[in-house]
């Protein structure tokens, strides 16, 4: 049987789980290739996109429906079963459709005794629904209650944790993080400033203008945004409004006397750098990027094109730029990601608590070097996509102690918008904004 979109989820599942490919990259440029578009890509993606998603509970499901460990399970069979299992449990798609196709592609891949096993294996799988295999596959609610939510919405145990540590042990409101961290996110763009307004963006693309960001819009459902013409033209870039608001707030800060030089120290792909750079070229102001890695120093670049932009490719604890230079700076960190799963849908089960450790000595270092690199009375951002308290208030607290910093109250920069807890610093989530988990910090030298 002919069913393009599934074959598409599946070969996308088979490119992720054997080299290491990011579905949102790998599955959009196949749809492309093989010429599907409107509702078959609108399937394939939430196929591709979910079975990403919610690989921990399937997992989990299909193990007890299988006599072998999952990991002596053929590959190309174990993705199907996860596309199979993911429609059974997670869609509309009526059972007998979610296994008939799902077996009618592994016999045109892999032959009739295959076919059987998968089979079998999802109408072991179709006997429950979703919420009877949570209540059977996770640690109970009682005695584990962050365990059995994680496994119910899908997150690794150590995320949903780190989750429950940021909302203050709140399990109903972690419950809730955790659902919205696990449907599909709309598309945020945000229009140039001085090239177009808001308003103007959403008429050309059908949008909506965005609560809290004044250039933000959000797409309506579906398509690739990559296609429109105001994206293509630069008048406006793909961008989370939580990154477009956590940029302002470096920008909105009062400042007593200079204030002309503006600096990126973590600036590839250049998301944030186009938007300071737009708003530094209505207010006199320049930007230096500074970001070590080439490749993503040359998409800054190409973000910027036109904008009053110089970058650096240099590591930027070690950069050689001018000390006590700088009016507002920037430290975008590298980071786990964790506020940004949405967005990524097999980032979730890539991550390791391992990562931390590491990533926690640049964070310090990279603001130490900010800090250094701003002018006195400067102001300097510290920002994560994530939530994670040692990534977030943990650095904060650590480099202000050795260097002395005085910490703002970031929410005055986050005019209007409720939630955003005790201070100083501002944590920003999905299920309370809209936006990526961004947190940010205001330091002034
Ligand atoms: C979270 S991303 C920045 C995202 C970017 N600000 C944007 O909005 O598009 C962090 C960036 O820091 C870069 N990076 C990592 N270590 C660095 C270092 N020591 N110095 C400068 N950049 C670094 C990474 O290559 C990555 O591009």
């Amino acid at each position: 049987m002919d069913d393009p979109p599934r074959r598409a989820a599946l070969d996308a599942l088979a490119a992720v789980r054997e080299r290491d490919a990011y579905a949102n990259l790998v599955l959009p440029s196949m749809l492309r290739q093989r010429g599907i578009h409107g509702r078959d890509a609108a399937l394939a993606t939430e196929l591709c996109y979910g079975t990403c998603r919610a690989r921990g509970l399937l997992d989990a499901v299909l193990q007890s429906c299988t006599d072998r460990p999952l990991s002596e399970v053929d590959g190309e069979l174990l993705d199907a079963l996860r596309l199979g299992s993911y429609q059974l449990l997670r869609t509309r798609v009526p059972p007998h459709a979610a296994v008939g196709t799902t077996v009618d592609l592994v016999r045109a891949g892999r032959g009739s005794a295959a076919a059987g096993f998968v089979n079998a294996v999802l109408r072991r799988v179709g006997v429950r629904d979703r919420d009877s295999w949570v209540r059977t596959v996770a640690p109970a609610a009682d005695e584990d209650p962050v365990g059995h939510l994680a496994l119910a919405h899908s997150h690794p145990r150590w995320i949903a944790q780190s989750f429950a540590d940021a909302l203050g042990g709140d399990l109903d409101e972690l419950a809730r993080a955790l659902a919205t961290d696990d449907a599909r996110p709309l598309v945020h763009l945000a229009a140039r400033p001085g090239r177009i307004s808001a308003a103007e963006l959403a008429g050309l693309t059908g949008g909506r203008v965005a609560r809290y960001s004044p250039y933000g819009v959000h797409l309506a459902d579906g398509g690739d945004p990559g296609e429109l013409v105001p994206v293509r033209d630069q008048l406006a870039q793909v961008q989370d409004e939580g990154s477009q608001l956590v940029t302002l707030a470096l920008a909105g800060v009062p400042l007593k006397g200079a204030d002309a030089r503006w600096l990126d120290l973590c600036a590839g792909p250049g998301g944030k750098a186009a938007l300071l750079g737009a708003l530094g070229a209505i207010r006199g102001a320049t930007l230096e990027a500074v970001e070590k890695a080439e490749h993503r120093a040359r998409l800054v670049d190409q973000a910027c094109a036109g904008l009053p932009v110089t970058v650096h490719v240099v590591d930027g604890r070690v950069s050689g730029l001018p000390e006590r230079a700088y009016d507002r700076v920037l430290v975008d960190a590298p980071c786990t990601g964790l506020g940004a799963l949405r967005r990524r849908p097999e980032a979730r089960w890539r991550r390791r608590p391992e990562d931390l450790p590491g990533l926690l000595r640049l964070q310090r270092e990279l603001l130490v070097a900010a800090l250094r690199l701003a002018r006195p009375g400067g102001v300097v951002a510290y920002v994560t996509c994530s939530p994670h308290w040692d990534e977030t208030v943990g650095v904060v607290a650590d480099v202000i102690r050795r260097t002395g910093a005085e910490q703002l109250d970031a929410r005055l920069r986050f005019p209007d918008m409720p939630a955003l807890g005790e201070g100083p610093h501002v944590q920003l989530w999905p299920h309370r904004h809209g936006t990526d988990a961004m947190f940010c910090a205001l330091l002034r030298r």
